[in-house]
């Protein structure tokens, strides 16, 4: 018995909620792997980001996705006590399925809201009218400590699952070369016919509507494409510009997906909240859909290719 949804879209392709697959003309697409992509959950413990994690909860658990990305900043201020919030969240969601890497908010020294060793005068040099200050100069805090370790086991993932390899990789404050050389290798040695995922915080492509400022986007974003369309890398995922975008890019090498995910619970602004689902099937083919929380409503960004050409 099917419940149908209308997918948005001027095509026959459906949706089946009770059975959570997707009809075009009536025939069954194959859908062999759904990704969650949640990020930028920013969270401390208030009453609305304890809301909205229990609504996500309610939305992601019913899709029953078979791997959750959790793609950085997750939390607001890179504590201890904020983290343990947000794995509770991602063990209730069964965390032997998430993969994580952290963002810029992970590391404390890269707050602003944190509180600061008592003997700082960091208070006199924010206050002096030519003063730069950026990430990671902070005194009393190491640029490189964060409590995310104590949660996860690495900074950076490596994964190979029978319906696809991923690669997470740490953008804080960017990708050292030796690890994206480590992850390029590691899409080398995996099998060319198992799709290739790839994951960081920080973004590759700017997105309508956000007005691109200093780190926003890596500083080696389109060699880092490059790289990834020559190594036939299906889809890359990123965040921290708090918006859900979906591209379909494409070379002479190849096609990939690029994501943005919005952030998961921090409406502040005019901010759209949700995640990601983004469904694979076994050739790489992509399609991603924008989950709200707000509205709780499920919009496409990004229909499968091959159902294009088949119009
Ligand atoms: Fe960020």
């Amino acid at each position: 018995m099917h419940t149908w949804k209308r997918v948005r879209s001027k095509h026959s392709l459906e949706y089946c909620d009770s059975c959570r697959r997707y009809f075009f003309n009536g025939r069954e697409l194959e859908v062999i792997l759904l990704i969650v992509q949640i990020s930028d959950l920013h969270y401390a413990p208030t009453s609305d980001a304890d809301a909205g994690l229990e609504r996500a909860y309610g939305l992601i658990s019913a899709l029953e996705p078979d791997l959750i990305v959790a793609a950085g900043d997750l939390t607001h201020d890179g504590l201890t006590e904020q983290f343990d919030q947000v794995y509770r969240f991602l063990e209730r969601l069964g965390i032997s399925r998430v993969r994580a890497i952290p963002g810029n908010r992970d590391f404390p020294a890269g707050n602003s809201t944190v509180d600061r060793p008592l003997d700082s005068d960091l208070e006199y040099f924010l206050g002096a009218p030519d003063t730069a200050f950026t990430d990671h100069e902070l005194p009393g805090l190491a640029a490189d400590r964060t409590p995310f370790t104590d949660f996860f086991a690495d900074l950076d993932f490596f994964d190979r699952f029978p319906d696809a390899t991923v690669v997470g990789l740490n953008s804080e404050p960017q990708i050292p070369d030796d690890a994206f050389k480590r992850g390029t290798d590691f899409f080398r040695g995996s099998s060319p016919a198992v799709p290739r995922v790839f994951c960081t915080h920080r973004s590759l492509l700017p997105v309508p509507r956000k007005r691109v400022k200093e780190g926003d986007l890596l500083k080696n974003a389109a060699s880092i494409l490059a790289e990834l369309l020559n190594l036939n890398v299906r889809l890359a995922m990123c965040a921290h510009v708090h918006r859900g975008h979906a591209w379909r890019l494409s070379n002479d090498e190849g096609e990939i997906v690029v994501v943005n995910s919005p952030s998961l619970i921090d409406s502040s602004g005019t901010k759209e909240t949700g995640f990601l689902a983004i469904q694979m099937e076994p050739d790489g083919d992509v399609a991603v859909d924008l989950h709200t929380l707000n509205q709780a409503e499920r919009r496409r960004l990004l229909q499968r290719s091959k159902t294009a050409r088949r119009l």
